[in-house]
């Protein structure tokens, strides 16, 4: 028997001041997305923005259904427009943002673990690490460098 450890590890900002003009900039579009989100059984809002290597910045929000499932989170719906629009460019930087209607939320608010399945997909297929950066809706900031940190230990293509 043996015993693997993994470590993994974050940057903690005290808030959005503390970043890059360029990360406080995709954090803004990805506040601005998150207040159009359609989020009516939650209302818990969650805004995503990516930035491409060819400039653009693509951006998401959650969109809910009455049967419950077949919503789909602001990662997914930003990592999915940006694959079907620009098959070919990699995600650099993404900036996550969620707001709650009913409580502030403080805390930084992690991907689900579906949204790191789906975004361990682009990093693999681009082989370039994808910036993620999350928050609530004020306070602190974290930054992973790239999603391996948020899914150690992940299924990928190597295992089929
Ligand atoms: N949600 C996201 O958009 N991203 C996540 O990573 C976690 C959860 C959405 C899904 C649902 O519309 C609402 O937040 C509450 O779970």
């Amino acid at each position: 028997m043996k015993e693997i450890n993994i470590t993994t590890s974050f940057l903690v900002y005290n808030s959005l001041e503390e970043l890059s003009e360029e990360i406080q900039d995709l954090m803004n579009q990805a506040i601005e997305i998150r207040k159009k989100a359609y989020a009516p059984y939650s209302q818990f809002k969650v805004g995503a923005a990516l930035l491409l290597d060819n400039g653009k910045i693509v951006l998401g929000s959650n969109q809910e259904n009455a049967a419950y499932p077949s919503g789909l989170c602001a990662e997914r719906v930003a990592i999915f427009h940006a694959g079907s629009v620009y098959p070919d460019a990699k995600i650099i930087k993404m900036a996550i943002t969620a707001a709650s209607e009913t409580n502030q939320t403080t805390a930084p608010i992690p991907p689900c673990g579906s949204c790191r399945q789906s975004i361990a997909e682009y990093e693999i297929k681009q082989d370039t690490p994808i910036e993620i950066y999350f928050m609530g809706e004020i306070g602190e900031v974290y930054k992973s460098a790239s999603l391996k940190n948020l899914l150690p230990f992940m299924f990928d293509k190597k295992f089929l």
